[in-house]
């Protein structure tokens, strides 16, 4: 079995693969584990559209034809929260070899989204667009259980909200019901690992930045 804690320890983003595909056994243990994740009246609320082979070549070579056509901003954050791109940034890009003021250099590597990093495999992440925010919750414990599943089984993964940027083009490509609304996309495959940006620990926040635990109430409160 797998350790739990050194699984996790060791995922991080992959944004370079190898073509080796995924074996096939692998793959749908990954998917079963993922489905034993909660969710709200066990709905069950994620729907994941899996692409490989030509299905894949023909949706990148759509996202790039339109990338080239009609350039789009990725969805921009809030001011008090775009301090975290710059420095994912700067920490991403520099690994790459990509220095903060290449402009171009950094569209490039950006691009790079649209082809799924050289995935063998990309996923397309949708839920009933009738659920709502608590639903996107189930759908993200759904995305981490198969994350760790998938990394624990020596397959790399990077979580992709550049892909929502062409959502019709991805609705076409791989024919996802109206009804159905993109979360994310998720590359996913073996990790290049002479790709140093492949090996980077991202730094996290102490917990007391995310949590609060609360107990005694003082007497003013
Ligand atoms: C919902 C979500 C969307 C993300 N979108 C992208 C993306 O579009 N492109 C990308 O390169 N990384 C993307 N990432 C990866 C994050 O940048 C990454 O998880 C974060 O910087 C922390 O690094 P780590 O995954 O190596 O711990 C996304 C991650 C999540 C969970």
């Amino acid at each position: 079995m797998f350790d739990f804690e050194e699984i996790v320890r060791s995922r991080c983003s992959s944004r370079r693969f190898l073509p080796t595909p995924i074996p096939r056994e692998l793959l749908v243990e990954a998917l079963s584990l993922a489905q034993l994740a909660p969710s709200n009246s066990n709905i069950q609320p994620w729907r994941l559209f899996l692409a490989e082979g030509e299905r894949k070549d023909r949706l990148r070579e759509a996202l790039m034809a339109e990338v080239r056509a009609n350039p789009r901003e990725l969805a921009p954050l809030p001011a008090s929260f775009r301090s975290y791109r710059r420095e994912l940034g700067a920490i991403v890009y520099g690994a790459m070899g990509v220095s903060r003021d290449d402009e171009a250099g950094r569209a490039l590597a950006s691009r790079r989204n649209y082809e799924f990093f050289g995935a063998p495999m990309v996923g397309i992440l949708c839920m009933h667009r009738e659920l709502g925010l608590v639903d996107a919750v189930g759908v993200g414990m759904y995305l981490q259980t198969l994350v760790l599943g998938l990394t624990a089984r020596g397959i790399g993964t990077c979580v992709q909200a550049a892909l929502t940027t062409y959502p019709e083009v991805i609705r076409r490509e791989l024919a996802i019901p109206e009804e159905l609304v993109i979360l994310c996309g998720l590359s996913l495959g073996y990790a290049d690992p002479d790709f140093p940006a492949n090996h980077l620990k991202v730094p996290k926040q102490p917990v007391e930045k995310n949590v609060s635990i609360l107990g005694q109430v003082s007497q003013s409160g």
